[in-house]
């Protein structure tokens, strides 16, 4: 128990507390351990108390702690910039930091727009948005109005200014009638016709993840979505955003989520696994003919937070993406996500509530279903994700929830994603304890 003046995320919960954390383990204040097998928010890429992270940024804060972005350049920024664009698709060449991926929603959507307005007047009529159901793009206003996760938003609805929301790629819950290469052309062309329907002169920009993360599932579309998106945008004129706060630096096995299409958006925006979660962090990373119209036009993007570019998380981003490099991870997730996923299906297939399994490299969810014939969901009140959640808890393994409402009904998820590090015998491990954890939840919802 804390002391009660923090205010928890949920009085409700009674979290144990975490005391240390150690390669992909944390430690309660019993000393007993955990998998940390979501990184927290899959956050903590590298795993717990990496000492060269650890030292690097300590050198940093050392050295130079704080330098405002109006008034001084640093070599932090401009390391950790290289390396962004040598991770980055295409001309993606820029990177302008903030703290986290609420901000780095934000700033895309501003610097859409600012665009738009360099290159054509500030009475450029592109002010327009366009996002999907089942979606989440942050805790700010501007993320919960373009975010699709009705749940998250439903209290703050008022002071929102919804954009349009298009269906989810949700594959496992498609329409019978249409194939996945049909369902998934149906999806993107849904873009073409709300552009068409709003006009495409009034549209700023399309929004959405590569590979849907918690308010979905680890939802990775039909391989004909991406590339017909980036077609549709490109006739219109419309900027694609692409939401990488989940599944950038390597996540589903690939630099991006949309290098497994070979798309480049115009503008990615990330967190999270940036810098591990050894300080807060995020960013977002422009095609050049973005950059070159502010400084070309204006010269300034009119935006700017506090701890824009601070010296301590560019540090840690360079340090960070360094080790990544250097360690081969993003390979070590593309060939131990294979294992890993091989693993979650066969669970899936001998374990009676599991009606789906998905995901790429180390972004993995699993769908509970009262019946896997006709894939019903169990009832909201019965709490399935928080049950396997404690489940796996009780075997020491830390998943990390999720679900949506589509289609009247809600959905009960939850994400395994551990460390871009974790080895093939760590795997294994975390499958056993999963099982553990699926099985005790059997005996939970029967
Ligand atoms: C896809 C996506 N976008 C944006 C955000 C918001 O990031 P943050 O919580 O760092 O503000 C999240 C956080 O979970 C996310 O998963």
């Amino acid at each position: 128990m804390g002391t009660g003046k923090n205010i928890p995320r949920n009085f409700l919960a009674n979290n144990p507390k975490a005391v240390r954390g150690e390669g992909i383990y944390i430690y309660d204040e019993t000393g007993k351990d955990y998998i940390d097998g979501c990184c927290g928010a899959l956050v903590s890429n590298l795993g717990h108390g990496v000492t060269r992270i650890i030292d690097d940024i300590t050198d940093q804060m050392k050295t130079l702690e704080f330098a405002h972005p109006s008034r001084w350049n640093h070599d932090a920024a401009d390391q950790a910039a290289d390396l962004i664009a040598e991770l980055t698709p295409g001309d993606l060449n820029y990177c302008w930091f903030v703290s986290g991926g609420s901000e780095a929603v934000e700033s895309a959507i501003k610097m859409a727009r600012q665009y738009y307005v360099e290159r054509d007047g500030t009475d450029s009529p592109k002010h327009k948005l366009i996002s999907r159901h089942c979606s989440y793009h942050g805790a700010t206003l501007g993320g919960m109005s373009v975010g699709g996760s009705t749940g998250r938003v439903a209290a703050y609805q008022p002071l929102l200014n919804p954009s349009a929301k298009l269906p989810a790629t949700y594959v496992y819950r498609k329409p019978d009638h249409m194939t996945e290469a049909e369902f998934g052309a149906h999806c993107a062309d849904t873009l073409e016709k709300e552009i068409l329907k709003l006009g495409p002169e009034n549209v700023l920009a399309f929004l959405a993840e590569p590979i849907v993360g918690s308010a979905g599932g680890a939802i990775v579309p039909d391989d004909n979505y991406w590339p017909r998106i980036r077609q549709i945008c490109d006739t219109y004129d419309v900027l694609l955003i692409a939401d990488e706060v989940m599944t950038g630096f390597g996540r589903t096995g690939k630099a991006f989520g949309v290098d497994h299409w070979q798309v480049i958006p115009d503008i990615i925006a990330s967190a999270k696994g940036m810098a591990a979660g050894y300080v807060p962090t995020g960013g977002i990373f422009v095609k050049e003919k973005i950059v070159d119209a502010i400084r070309n036009g204006s010269g300034a993007f009119i935006h700017g937070h506090t701890y824009n570019a601070n010296p301590l998380s560019c540090r840690a981003v360079a340090s960070v993406l360094t080790y990544i490099k250097e360690n081969n991870l993003i390979q070590n997730v593309f060939e131990n996500g294979k294992r890993l996923g091989e693993g979650l299906s066969a669970l899936g297939n001998a374990h009676p509530l599991i009606g789906d399994v998905r995901g790429k490299g180390f972004m993995w969810a699993m769908e509970i279903v009262r019946d896997k014939e006709s894939k019903t969901p169990f009832d909201a009140g019965q709490k399935a994700t928080a049950k396997a959640l404690a489940a796996c808890l009780d075997n020491g393994l830390i998943v990390y929830p999720g679900g949506c409402h589509i289609n009247g009904v809600d959905t009960s998820i939850f994400l395994v994603a551990p460390p871009l590090v974790t080895t093939k015998d760590e795997v294994d491990k975390l499958l056993d304890r999963l099982d553990g954890g699926l099985k005790q939840l059997t005996g939970m919802l029967s």
